[in-house]
């Protein structure tokens, strides 16, 4: 599965949400890999050093996004494209492939105008490609008690866009996770709520990712050794 993370406006966590996504899925026993489409590399150099173990791929143009996206889905259960700020051509490029387009927007885009902007690419890829790919609004460092207006939901619904029920909120656990090659979920009780926010996040875009508790691998091989003297 091909998810691309892309709004053509820099700076409203599209890195932050396609690197922390890429690590959860990990996290939860999904083989992943990181495609980071752009040059500021900023999702690619976190995950490097959070994961070393999830692969990384940079991918420098629409060219390359449309020759190697496809071959990169047949090496992993989810390719996760960390979309560029401005290279509208290389996004166009991502939503040619990708299954689930996310589009992180700040709570300003949702104004029926600008959010009618932003996200015409996406329009234009599904008219193409007769359908796919689904797209999903994702409000992105709003405040506490943000809430989704009428308003908001009724501009994303005459474009035909789904907007998550979970919103990310603005906390400072997110921007200092990727100095600390982290994630908000290891970062203990500081970060508690944007550990949960983001699961929740996470398992309302993709429900089926989640199938069993995540088990430290320490306690999972306890277990596989306990079940092993039972039987024996
Ligand atoms: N929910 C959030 N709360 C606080 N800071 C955030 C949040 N999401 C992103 N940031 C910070 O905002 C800046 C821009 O985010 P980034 O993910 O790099 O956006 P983009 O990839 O769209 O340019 C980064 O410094 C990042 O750490
Ligand atoms: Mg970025």
């Amino acid at each position: 599965m091909i998810i691309a993370v892309v709004n053509s406006k820099g700076g409203v966590g599209k890195s932050t949400l396609a690197g922390s996504l890429a690590g959860w899925l990990h996290a939860h026993g999904h083989s992943v890999i990181l495609a980071d489409c752009d040059t500021q590399q900023s999702s690619s150099e976190w995950l490097t050093e959070a994961v070393p173990t999830l692969p990384v791929v940079r991918l420098h143009n629409a060219d390359q996004v449309l020759d190697e996206l496809p071959v990169l889905a047949r090496e992993a259960e989810f390719v996760i494209a960390d979309g560029p700020g401005s290279q509208t051509e290389t996004s166009r490029g991502l939503l040619m492939w990708a299954d689930l387009a996310v589009i992180p927007c700040k709570a300003s885009m949702f104004e029926a105008r600008a959010l009618d902007k932003n996200t015409n690419f996406v329009r234009q890829a599904q008219a193409i490609r007769q359908g796919p790919p689904h797209a999903v609004a994702v409000l992105s460092m709003v405040g506490k008690d943000y809430r989704l207006t009428r308003d908001m939901l009724a501009a994303a619904h005459a474009l035909q866009l789904s907007v998550a029920g979970t919103a990310l909120t603005l906390r400072q656990a997110y921007a200092d996770a990727p100095g600390q090659a982290t994630f908000v979920w290891q970062m203990g009780y500081a970060a508690r709520d944007a550990a949960a926010e983001i699961d929740q996040l996470f398992r309302e875009l993709l429900p089926e990712a989640v199938t069993a508790e995540v088990i430290p691998l320490r306690r999972r091989r306890e277990k596989v050794a306990n079940s092993l003297n039972l039987n024996t």
